[in-house]
């Protein structure tokens, strides 16, 4: 395995990481079998990877639960990210919360279902335009100050909310979209975002001493292989239907032939090799989609195949 090390953390991460949205189970991704996606787990420890990244909303705390089981014993080996502020109702009504009140109840609930008495990154999921930034950061702080989290992460942040977030408290990194295909997306499942990652994103981050966290590295699939996306939570990205279907299938397949490695290792290596780019957390439930991603690691990028890569995405 290889490692990064990024200023504010005093971990080394893992190029690769592990993402867990597909532990949420049967809604989302239709696929999931509890005992399968245990033993990825079980393998990426085996195989050095020390990044974990998980969400209370991935399956209204299922995730969480089951990464907490598999993490059992193994607790040390990994540093484990979690997120806030997207919660539920009895009647799983989900809303944008980062108020005080109720990211100190939240952390509590993360804690529980990870079976753990703290975090090492515990990310923001989505703004709450109805919360001001600094009473949310003025209780992350707290929560820090606590021993409950190590570090204090964004995800789909812009950057003067980084900005406004940073005069009261640290903040190390940044999760958001990008992948090969998705260089500096404009929205994801229809959500509309508001940074540019390639654009200005890493940059930015880049000059803050932060780190980037790539979601969807392998687009959801697509990126290793998947040609159909009509069941469960794919079924809701517009990129992946119809004709923007085709054509991403297209340029990935012309991005194969021209590197002449398989898809998905392409995709993890052209950001692995992006030095603000921290693990990069590809979702995995199968063993064998590890073992293969894991093949990844084998080569390196070199600047000749990212202009070739550069040349077919414009
Ligand atoms: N912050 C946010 O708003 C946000 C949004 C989305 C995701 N995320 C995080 O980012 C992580 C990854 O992003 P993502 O879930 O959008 O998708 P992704 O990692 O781009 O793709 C995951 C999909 O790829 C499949 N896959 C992985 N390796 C494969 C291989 N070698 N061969 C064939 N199929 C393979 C997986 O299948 P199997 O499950 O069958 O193995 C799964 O269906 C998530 O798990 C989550 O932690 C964060």
């Amino acid at each position: 395995m290889n490692y990064k090390k990024f200023n504010l953390v005093e971990d080394k991460l893992s190029v690769l990481g592990l993402g867990t949205w597909q532990f949420a189970g049967k809604g989302d991704w239709p696929n999931f079998i509890k005992n399968d996606a245990i033993k990825v787990i079980h393998q990426a420890i085996d195989a050095s990877i020390n990044f974990v990244d998980t969400a209370p909303i991935y399956g209204l705390g299922h995730s969480e639960t089951v990464v907490g089981e598999a993490l059992k014993g193994k607790r040390n080996k990994v540093f484990l990210a979690t997120k806030c502020g997207l919660v539920w109702d009895d009647s799983n009504n989900v809303t944008n919360n980062l108020t005080k009140e109720s990211l100190l109840k939240e952390i509590e609930d993360s804690l529980r279902r990870l079976q753990t008495d703290y975090v090492d990154l515990y990310q923001i999921h989505w703004p709450d335009p109805n919360t001001d930034i600094n009473e949310t950061f003025e209780a992350l702080a707290d929560i820090k100050k606590s021993g409950k989290i190590r570090y204090i992460g964004v995800s789909n942040y812009s950057q003067a909310m980084i900005k406004e977030g940073m005069k009261t408290a640290q903040v190390v990194s940044h999760q958001g979209l990008y992948n090969i295909l998705e260089h500096n997306p404009t929205s994801y499942h229809n959500i509309p975002l508001q940074y540019k990652v390639r654009e200005s994103l890493l940059g930015f981050l880049e000059s803050n001493g932060q780190f980037f966290l790539p979601y969807s590295p392998l687009m959801q699939g697509l990126l290793a292989g998947k040609t159909i996306f009509d069941k469960g939570a794919v079924s809701n990205n517009p990129e992946l239907q119809g004709e923007r279907l085709s054509q991403h299938l297209k340029q990935a397949r012309e991005v194969e032939e021209t590197i002449g490695k398989p898809i998905n290792e392409i995709a993890l290596n052209w950001l692995i090799a992006q030095k603000t780019v921290g693990p990069v957390i590809a979702g995995a439930t199968k063993q064998l989609h590890l073992s293969s991603n894991l093949k990844a690691l084998e080569w390196k990028m070199n600047n000749d195949m990212i202009a070739k890569i550069d040349s077919i995405i414009k």
